[in-house]
């Protein structure tokens, strides 16, 4: 008999079929109106959005949406190719510019999403012959970049420096000469910690490996203007290549890799995911050029990390089990048990507050979590709305005694 080519997901199928179906199913959410980045209609109930990385609320800045309206009117609704071929414009050479002078680095090049970012940098950078060696808890596009390439592949643990050093000193027993690409994140999208990248890349340097940091939740709300995590930390000159999105602060899509390496630009040739994929519509380019120009001057990450910090305060001193301090913008509560925070969440929902309902695989320490992203755009009044239901929420189903 021949093998269902479904089989290998039937403990998934039956989990989400344990699930509603209908308006309370958290995989099925649909926005029918967004209000603003922070207010959508969802169910025909207003909703804050709690849960959707917009961490400067760029999707509706007004210069934003102008550029990309002229952008649309001038170059088109796409580009129809890739960038090797019919796809590339002025607006993706303006915006590899406005990322080289962003990052004072000497190279830039935009991929079409931050995953594939990830996806062409690590697997092109690791080949047959090299090392890649991530933290534990990284995102899905590193652990797909990995298995994308040719690279032997090393775990170490989260964050530890010392564990990574262990692994390199195997590494360098081994091949005194091979290739090594570290790869670590800014800031963990789960619960929000940064990395300790003076310690890791120093481990790295020690061992003559390259390291790349993603930005993808750090570019915009850390550093002085806006660079990131390595900006905040003073360790830039630790970093080789930094990659990041365009789909949270910056408020559209996209991803792009930055570089000082003088060899960079071989990228455009070489890496599948650069290569094979039409490039970003005009219009997506339009708006985060001029996002990035925001960006970097601005305050609003002064705000967005007091509204965490309210968030977070509120949370803790109600007395939920806390996964995250406000350090960040991520405010996430650890609910024991995976199906109590499917509960959560719908609870949530009816109260008007969408948030994320992360559970594993997707979760550090397979934890399940109630992850609020917060944005510069919430109000003091949203975010105490949101801490008044939480605790309500909390309260009826247990959680909180
Ligand atoms: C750490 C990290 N890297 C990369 C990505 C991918 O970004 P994009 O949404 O642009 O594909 C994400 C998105 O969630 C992320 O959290």
């Amino acid at each position: 008999m021949t093998t269902d080519l479904f089989e290998k997901f039937q403990s998934t199928i039956n989990d989400y079929n344990k699930l509603p179906v209908g308006e309370l199913n958290p995989f099925t959410v649909r926005m029918d109106e967004v209000i603003s980045p922070t207010e959508a209609i969802i169910n025909g109930r207003k909703t804050i959005l709690a849960g959707t990385n917009n961490y400067m609320g760029m999707t509706y800045n007004e210069e934003c949406l102008k550029a990309a309206e002229e952008a649309l009117r001038s170059f088109g609704t796409g580009t129809t190719g890739s960038r090797v071929l019919n796809g590339t414009y002025n607006g993706h050479k303006v915006l590899e510019e406005t990322l080289k002078d962003f990052y004072d680095a000497d190279y830039a090049i935009v991929f079409s999403t931050g995953y594939q970012a990830n996806l062409g940098v690590i697997a092109t950078l690791a080949g047959p012959k090299d090392y890649v060696v991530i933290d534990s808890d990284s995102h899905a596009s590193i652990y797909d970049g990995c298995a994308m390439g040719n690279a032997t592949v090393v775990r170490f643990t989260h964050n530890d420096p010392e564990n990574l050093e262990k692994r390199l000193a195997r590494i360098r027993k081994k091949d005194q000469d091979a290739g090594i690409l570290v790869v670590i994140e800014g800031v963990y999208s789960m619960l929000g910690d940064q990395a300790p990248i003076k310690e890791l890349a120093t481990a790295a340097k020690n061992h003559g490996a390259y390291v790349l940091v993603d930005e993808a939740h750090s570019i915009g709300v850390f550093g002085k203007t806006g660079r990131g995590v390595a900006q905040e930390q003073g360790v830039e000159h630790l970093v080789d290549f930094t990659v990041g999105t365009f789909s949270k602060s910056v408020g559209t899509v996209g991803g792009y890799c930055v570089s000082n390496h003088p060899q960079f630009e071989a990228l455009r040739l070489v890496c599948r995911p650069y290569v094979f994929t039409a490039s970003l519509p005009p219009s997506v380019v339009a708006s985060a050029n001029k996002a990035l120009e925001l960006i970097k001057d601005s305050n609003l990450r002064v705000k967005l990390l007091e509204n965490s910090k309210r968030l977070n305060k509120g949370l803790a001193d109600a007395g939920f089990n806390m996964g995250t301090t406000g350090e960040s913008p991520i405010a996430a509560i650890i609910i024991d048990e995976k199906f109590t925070a499917v509960e959560y969440w719908q609870n949530m929902m009816v109260e008007g507050v969408y948030v994320n309902l992360a559970v594993p695989p997707a979760t550090p320490n397979n934890l399940s979590l109630m992850r609020c992203s917060l944005s510069a755009a919430h109000t003091f009044e949203q975010i105490d709305y949101m801490l008044e239901r939480f605790i309500k929420v909390g309260k009826k189903l247990g959680v909180l005694t």
